[in-house]
């Protein structure tokens, strides 16, 4: 099963980022292909409609393939003001747009209707960005995702990780995995 685990963060000590590249080493771990892409590598503009008269960037396109060839996601996700942030959401609207003039990507839903997906998110505070990931299932789902009903939010994220990147935090092991196993769980058999 393939499975893209990316974090809606570029920051470079950013938690979340260490948060998907555990889920990637884990889901790895159970037998999943794992593509871990960072959003930072791709050059997406903020969207806007006039920009997208002049053309879908080409980064845009590569993103809508990238998604559409993973059955299962995994989505490690901050809190910004009590939802998630605006790099979560453009990635987001930029690929349900369909691109005029290309046969591939006429479907807006094409990248993202049928994907599994798991949510994960992680703050320095105590709910652990909980309340972005109320905000980002009516997104995912508004996108025709199948979200997985087990989701974790990693709080106190700032003492989870030691210097290398590793998750020392490790009563936060069980529920990472748990919802690994839903997604593969569920992508296994909507895919068979
Ligand atoms: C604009 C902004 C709003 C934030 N709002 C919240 C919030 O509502 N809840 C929360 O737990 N943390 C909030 N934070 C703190 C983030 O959880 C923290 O910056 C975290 O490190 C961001 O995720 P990252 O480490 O993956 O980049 C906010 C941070 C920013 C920049």
């Amino acid at each position: 099963m393939k499975v893209l685990v990316f974090a809606g963060s570029t920051r470079l000590q950013s938690y979340n980022r260490k948060l998907a590249r555990v889920t990637a080493e884990m889901a790895r771990a159970s037998g999943a292909e794992v593509t871990h892409l960072e959003l930072g590598d791709y050059d997406v503009p903020l969207y806007n409609g006039d920009l997208e008269e002049r053309g879908t960037p080409p980064d845009v396109i590569r993103l809508k393939q990238i998604f559409f060839e993973h059955p299962a996601w995994i989505i490690c996700t901050p809190e910004y003001n009590a939802s998630y942030p605006a790099l979560v959401k453009n990635t987001f609207d930029w690929l349900s747009r369909s691109v005029p003039n290309n046969p591939d990507w006429t479907d807006g839903y094409k990248p993202t209707q049928g994907k599994v997906v798991g949510v994960l998110s992680a703050s320095p505070g105590a709910l652990g960005g909980l309340r972005s990931q109320s905000h980002l299932v009516p997104l995912l789902l508004n996108l025709r995702c199948w979200v997985a009903p087990q989701s974790y939010a990693l709080g106190r994220a700032a003492e989870a990780f030691d210097a290398e990147g590793r998750l020392v935090n490790e009563a936060a092991r069980k529920p990472i995995q748990a919802v690994i196993d839903q997604v593969l769980f569920a992508a296994q058999r909507l895919n068979a």
